[in-house]
């Protein structure tokens, strides 16, 4: 606020003639501040010095720039699928994360070391004293606050310094679309280029792949025993979080599955009382076993994995939001975010083992919306 009489402030007129110099010393003098030290950080113009300061300052802008650049074309380009360690291209898969940090972080921190060398070295560092007011600022006050950033831009002489203008223009420049194509890079990729085959968008690894195949409920037990499910293994009221198995399976070919994230389901077996209460979704009345249902485990919101049933309420709760879905009404959601019920998964049991397994894939698309999807 000014602490100038209004017989001494200057007319409309009088400060749109004003210089930007005469503002600058017009917005001191109103907002009571004394300037104790205000020194050129060049007072000789074009010594080595300062040049050697500019070309420090262009230096880091310009990393910055290139590590940006190399971050895009990593994200974008390399090889980021799950490769196994005794399969050609493993390196370069375990690659994929250390360089894209590595790239982004450079990025990152090039740019600041940059903008913190050109303050020490080009902006002038002076000391005023100023007494402090309340309430908001006039249009006087805006008017000299401007010229006195434009002067301090000035002072710093970035507007004659077109190396450290255009390296920052670059290293900015890369720095925003390397931030941009973190959101943006995934969609550069045609998320239906395999839908003919179970790695495709609308597949998932429960599709059977030929004639007459079988695709066993397998448990994760964190060891390479496969631990298939029978009916008599759970007791009513109980869930299991089993994942496909198909025989012949190697280790390999297990771990690549539970990289995916569509295949978690959540086998249910419902209390007898409970079940008897069931409302089948249309078209999938067959989809269960008795008293089991297998509902993807795959949150219908944003992904999450609902991992958590409740006996007594027959309720399947989603953590991260607290979406809720009703396990005796195909798992349509009855609370919380999420729209869409979970995707249930046909199953039957094997007459020649006696083990679980599942009709067919998900015939609806499991997890969070995408554009084409109809349920
Ligand atoms: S992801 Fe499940 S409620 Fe949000």
């Amino acid at each position: 606020m000014s602490t100038q009489k209004p017989e001494e402030l200057p007319s409309e007129e009088e400060l749109a003639q004003m210089s930007r110099d005469e503002l600058v010393k017009l917005g001191s003098k109103l907002d009571g501040v004394e300037l104790v030290e205000y020194p050129d950080p060049w007072p000789v113009k074009g010594t080595r010095a300062e040049k050697r300061a500019e070309r420090m300052v262009a230096f880091w802008f310009a990393l910055s720039g290139l590590a940006g650049l190399a971050f895009v074309v990593a994200f974008i380009w390399w090889p980021a699928k799950y490769v196994a360690p005794d399969e050609d291209g493993h390196l370069m898969y375990s690659l994929y994360t250390p360089v894209i940090g590595l790239t982004l972080g450079v990025a990152i921190l090039a740019v600041g070391i940059g903008v913190l060398n050109y303050t020490r070295k080009f902006v002038p560092h002076e000391i005023a004293v100023q007494e402090r007011h309340d309430g908001g600022s006039n249009e006087l006050d805006k008017a000299t606050i401007l010229a006195n950033l434009a002067d301090a831009g000035n002072r710093s002489t970035i507007s004659r310094r077109p190396m450290i203008k255009r390296s920052l223009a670059f290293g900015g420049g890369v720095l925003g679309l390397a931030l941009t194509a973190l959101p943006l890079g995934s969609l550069l990729r045609n998320p239906h280029a395999q839908s003919d085959n179970k790695d495709g968008l609308i597949h998932t690894p429960w599709q059977h792949t030929k004639e007459g195949e079988k695709v066993f409920l397998r448990r994760a037990t964190g060891t390479d025993e496969v631990s298939l499910v029978r009916p008599e293994d759970m007791d009513a009221g109980a869930m299991d979080t089993v994942f496909p198995y198909r025989e012949g399976d190697t280790a390999h070919d297990w771990t690549k599955m539970l990289l995916r994230g569509d295949s978690p389901v959540m086998l249910i077996r419902l209390r007898p009382a409970d079940a008897a209460r069931v409302i089948k979704h249309e078209g999938q009345e067959d989809f269960n076993y008795g008293d089991f249902y297998a509902y993807t485990k795959i949150c219908s919101h944003v992904g999450c994995p609902t991992s958590l049933y409740e006996q007594r309420t027959n309720r399947i709760l989603c953590p991260c939001h607290q979406s809720q879905f009703d396990a005796l009404q195909y798992a349509k959601p009855v609370f919380g975010p999420a729209t869409r019920k979970l995707a249930q998964l046909p199953i039957a049991v094997d007459e020649e083992t006696g083990y679980f397994i599942s009709t067919g894939d998900f015939i609806e698309p499991i997890g969070p919306a995408y554009w084409e999807r109809k349920s």
